[in-house]
């Protein structure tokens, strides 16, 4: 058993990206995150997902076309900071985008559940090399307009999840886990 990697996994929790400060990891010290989030299981080899990385100014220009994009739809000034809050705050973005492939042995669903667990890999991985990280998605994540013109997606692909990567401040309390008793069977 490796015990520091059992103890991390044991007591992980995400840091608030709201409380994330500065310096985020730049691109040395995220390339070998990257690469240990994308040990994710992949069925078929697929790689049904890719990866855009935003510092400053990409962030900016992602929090404009937010703000863009909710003016736009003629929304309230709560859903226009929403859409451009997360990338305001931000000092580092790894926006995971779920690109399935056709493949007639991996439904589609297989695909996506191995978008979501590059997602928490993302934050693992971070968190495990000293930083604090969220998944965060939001109405941006799941607006066609927005992650065409942000991240370029095609009508094929959709945001999994934008992980939130920097400097812990003060410790974050954790949140209530699950009961084994209420979650668990043993058949
Ligand atoms: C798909 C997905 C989307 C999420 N989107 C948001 C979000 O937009 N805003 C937010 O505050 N938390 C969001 N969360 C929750 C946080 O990522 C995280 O689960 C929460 O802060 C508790 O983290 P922990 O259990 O890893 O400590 C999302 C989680 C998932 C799985």
């Amino acid at each position: 058993m490796t015990q520091d990697a059992f103890t991390f996994l044991a007591t992980r929790q995400s840091y608030p990206s709201k409380a994330l400060q500065g310096p985020a990891p730049d691109r040395a010290a995220l390339e070998p995150i990257l690469r240990a989030a994308l040990r994710v299981p992949d069925h078929g080899n697929l790689q049904p997902w890719r990866l855009v990385v935003g510092y400053r100014p990409a962030l900016a220009r992602w929090a404009d076309i937010g703000e863009a994009r909710a003016r736009e739809l003629g929304d309230d000034p709560v859903r226009i900071e929403k859409g451009r809050g997360q990338f305001d705050r931000s000092h580092c973005a790894v926006v995971v985008i779920a690109a399935p492939k056709p493949a007639d042995k991996v439904p589609e669903i297989e695909q996506t559940l191995s978008a979501g667990a590059l997602c928490a890999g993302l934050v693992n991985a971070a968190s495990a090399a000293g930083w604090g990280a969220q998944w965060l998605t939001g109405w941006v994540s799941h607006d066609r307009p927005f992650i065409t013109r942000a991240f370029g997606c095609t009508p094929q692909e959709w945001v999994a999840g934008i992980i939130h990567i920097g400097t812990r401040a003060a410790p974050a309390p954790d949140r209530p886990r699950p009961d084994l008793s209420q979650t668990v069977i043993w058949a």
